[in-house]
């Protein structure tokens, strides 16, 4: 899969500065671009998953939403959108995150998710990992078992795998065989 990872990685590209001075943007769109490198990033998911006995994706907004739905198609899962607030209209369980400067929020509906189920989380990028761990604690109060999560980017500078690995669950950039890291 060496090649598979070397295109994917000549897909993506970063954007200096953006959104504000001093950001690197780690932009994903032109990997939706190439339809065979989004193939690719989409199958080594699969092929990591297929057989883990995943019940539900839950996709983070906004861009959780492009990668999550193709993998919960393959391998016959369902998907459950975590939402920034207030966009979700049934009742929802919120968990509240700190960002860099500020704070955030996910939400969830009530009953989308429970005990029982096999939870994979999907983002596109994991920085500090704050969102990630929002997005486990969502699903474990509502009783699933996190089996692992998923991002395509890594910012390893930021250690968010070190704050998923404290909340004592294994992290997965891409397959690990991808090791998207430092794009
Ligand atoms: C970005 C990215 C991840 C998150 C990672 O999303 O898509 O979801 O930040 O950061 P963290 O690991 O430090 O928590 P963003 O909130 O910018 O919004 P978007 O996906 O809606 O564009
Ligand atoms: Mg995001």
């Amino acid at each position: 899969s060496a090649g598979r990872i070397t295109g994917i990685k000549s897909a993506l590209r970063v954007i200096p500065n953006f959104p504000k001075p001093g950001i690197m943007f780690q932009d994903i769109t032109t990997l939706l671009l190439d339809p065979k490198a989004f193939k690719d990033t989409i199958d080594l998911f699969v092929e990591r998953y297929k057989h883990e006995r995943i019940s539900v994706i839950a996709g983070i907004e906004a861009r959780g939403f492009i990668f999550g739905p193709p993998i919960a198609l393959a391998i016959g899962a369902k998907f459950v959108p975590l939402r920034k607030p207030k966009k979700l209209p049934g009742e929802v369980m919120s968990e509240k995150y700190v960002l860099e400067y500020g704070s955030d929020c996910l939400e969830m509906h009530v009953g989308a998710v429970d005990s029982g189920d096999r939870a994979l989380i999907v983002d596109d990028l994991i920085a500090t990992g704050g969102t990630l761990c929002a997005a486990m604690n969502l699903l474990e109060r509502a009783g699933a078992e996190v089996v692992e999560c998923a991002c395509v980017i890594e910012v390893p500078e930021l250690k968010g795998r070190e704050r998923l690995r404290s909340h004592g669950k294994p992290f997965n950039v891409d397959g690990d065989a991808v090791a998207l890291d430092n794009v």
